[in-house]
């Protein structure tokens, strides 16, 4: 078997036997069934989507995807048309937006898995002159505060993938959720954790199999090239290393898709500094380390 048939099977094989569907989901359920055993065989690669696939994130993921094309049909949804521009999307990536569930169910038809990398994004109000000291302002656009990005259109994701039979989830959300006066959650008045965790806590209740990837400070980094850290509870937050390259949270939302060891997980991530450590390229020990349902 080669080495991409053996990593599709161990994405597929812990589903091969979904019974308890009500009558509509069946057909689904067994066509995936059939694409298991097709995998099994070196046959028919796991489709993934990833919404947020504009972001800067979703971007990495989608590419590492379209490039691993031996194991994923990667699938993309962004919110604009300039998105899709900007990623080089073509027939597979829908533009839709997650507010709306009716978008969304377009975009998960068909799928075995969904990356959810979408949030609501903070904007600076204008008129900050860094030169006079002091703190920038930030504020939501209207309706795409994080009550609605990332609790309603998060759920709104999770629903719908749910009720297309959908084998596994990777969430992406980020640290400091365990502190309800964290200074991210003063953005805007957005309460922008509080949300994400609600949403968190959703999916981890819905009975799919998920992986909950909270993240450290994002950087625009090479990935590859640092020793990963996991932690749980916000540990990490009280050390020197909590901060990670959005390339090495691309990597590890692919690599939850091909261990069990990633299912049913929730994790804190983040990374020592290049040229600490070791890079990590066993990422089935990771995930084997983790010990924590949420
Ligand atoms: N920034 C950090 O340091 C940090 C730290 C820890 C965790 N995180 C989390 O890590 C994740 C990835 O972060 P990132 O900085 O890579 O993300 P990002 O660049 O801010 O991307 C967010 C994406 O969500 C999309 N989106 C927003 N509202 C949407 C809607 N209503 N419908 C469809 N799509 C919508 C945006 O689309 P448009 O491009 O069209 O607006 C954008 O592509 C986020 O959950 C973030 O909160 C961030």
């Amino acid at each position: 078997m080669t080495t991409a048939a053996a990593a599709v099977m161990r994405f597929s094989s812990p589903f091969s036997g979904q019974t308890l569907l009500p009558p509509r989901h069946r057909v689904v359920s067994s066509r995936r069934a059939a694409l298991a055993v097709s995998a099994t065989a070196g046959g028919s690669p796991a489709t993934v989507l990833v919404t947020g696939a504009g972001g800067r994130t979703g971007q990495i993921v989608y590419k590492k995807l379209k490039e691993r094309s031996d194991q994923f049909t990667a699938r993309g949804l962004v919110r604009t048309p300039d998105s899709k521009g900007k990623i080089g999307g073509g027939d597979d990536v829908l533009v839709g937006d997650i507010r709306d569930p009716g978008t969304i169910a377009a975009a998960v038809e068909g799928v075995d898995a969904l990356v959810i990398l979408t949030s609501a994004v903070p904007r600076m109000k204008p008129g900050f002159d860094p030169s006079k000291g002091g703190r920038p302002e930030f504020y939501f656009d209207e309706g795409s505060d994080p009550e609605q990005v990332d609790w309603i259109g998060q759920k709104n994701q999770i629903d719908a993938a749910k009720s297309v039979g959908v084998k596994q989830i990777v969430l992406v959300g980020s640290m400091g959720g365990t502190d309800l006066n964290h200074p991210l959650n003063k953005l805007g008045n957005g309460n922008i954790l509080v949300w994400k965790r609600k949403a968190e806590q959703y999916l981890a209740d819905s009975g799919i199999p998920y992986t909950i990837i909270r993240a450290g400070g994002l950087q625009d980094k090479d990935g590859g090239v640092r020793e990963l850290i996991i932690g749980k509870d916000d540990e990490i937050l009280n050390t020197d290393t909590k901060t990670i390259a959005r390339a090495d949270v691309a990597e590890v939302c692919i690599q939850a898709l091909l261990f069990e060891e990633a299912r049913f997980k929730a994790f804190d991530l983040a990374s020592k500094p290049e040229g600490e450590g070791t890079p990590t390229t066993d990422f089935k020990s990771v995930f084997a380390q983790i010990a924590t349902r949420f």
